[in-house]
Parts: structure tokens; sequence; C-alpha cells
């Protein structure tokens, strides 16, 4: 009896402390613009929240949607794709391109079930660290307000 006593008090002892959700947000940044301005804000000591994972990406152009796509099937609440400019792209047409595909990924996805507002895509040039800091806290605080992403509701 006091064995099994013992055994539910360690156990509970053992339970993880519950944590208030936060939402995980994925960053598609452009390597010479928006990259560059998120790294600018973390070397200037800026704050922004802690949910985003960067991926460094050429240009915002070679985000393909199912990138976005495999990202709400990884579970993941949000995407951030973000790239140079118009007129400032590297590789001239590249956000021009992004431009014209982000809101198909959009409207594909919204009919796949998830949120619109989960996707965001902005330019951020390498001198605007806080349009970085700006971006990556309003994203957040959306995608907060509209709950975790859950994978099963949908119909990716
Ligand atoms: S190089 Fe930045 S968007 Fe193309």
């Amino acid at each position: 009896m006091a064995d099994k006593q013992t055994a539910r008090r360690t156990t509970k002892e053992q339970a993880p402390a519950q944590t208030a959700w936060e939402p995980l947000i994925v960053a598609f940044l452009c390597n010479w613009c928006s990259y560059a301005g998120a790294d600018l804000a973390g070397s200037s000591r800026m704050s922004y929240p802690p949910n985003v994972r960067v991926v460094r990406v050429p240009c915002s152009g070679r985000v393909n949607p199912l990138f976005i796509m495999s990202c709400f099937k990884k579970g993941f609440d949000g995407v951030l794709v973000a790239g140079c400019h118009p007129g400032d792209c590297h590789y001239v047409k590249g956000n021009y391109y992004a431009r014209r595909r982000m809101p198909l990924a959009q409207e594909l996805l919204a009919y796949m079930g998830v949120d619109p507002g989960r996707i965001r895509f902005d330019w951020v040039s390498a001198a605007e660290s806080g349009r970085f800091v700006q971006v990556v806290q309003s994203l957040t605080e959306q995608v907060r307000a509209l709950g975790p992403y859950a994978v099963n509701k949908a119909r990716i």
C-alpha cells in the first residue's frame, strides 16, 4: 500500500508543469534583405517573440506553397514569408513571383481548412530591423488569437 502511494506521489511530482500554449511560427526569410533585417534586430538587441523559427532562403521567390503546407502538416501554427521590397530583389523578379504566389497559397490553404490569418507575406529590407520586429510581433499576436492549429481538423 505504501509503495502504491509513493509511486502515485512520484508520478505526480514528475509530471511536467502545465505551461500556457505559445504559437510556433516558421519564418522563411530571404537571405539578402529579411534575414539581414532579422540579424540586425538581433545584433541591435531588439527583443521580439521567441515563437519564430527562421529558415533562410535565397529569395522569397524560392518559397514553394508546398513548404507552407508542410509546415502546417508538421504542426506549426503560422508561417511568415518575408522578402526584399519590390524592385530590390537580388534576383530581379523573385519577390514579384512570391507576391503572386502567396495569395494563391493562402486561398489553397483556406480551402484545406487553414485560416489565411496564419500566413503572412511581407517586405522587410536589411535596414528594417524595427519593421521585422513589428511584423513578427503582430503575426504572433494574430496567430495567438486564432489559437493552436489542429492538423486533424484540416484536410492537409
Ligand atoms: S532576393 Fe530578397 S526577395 Fe528575392
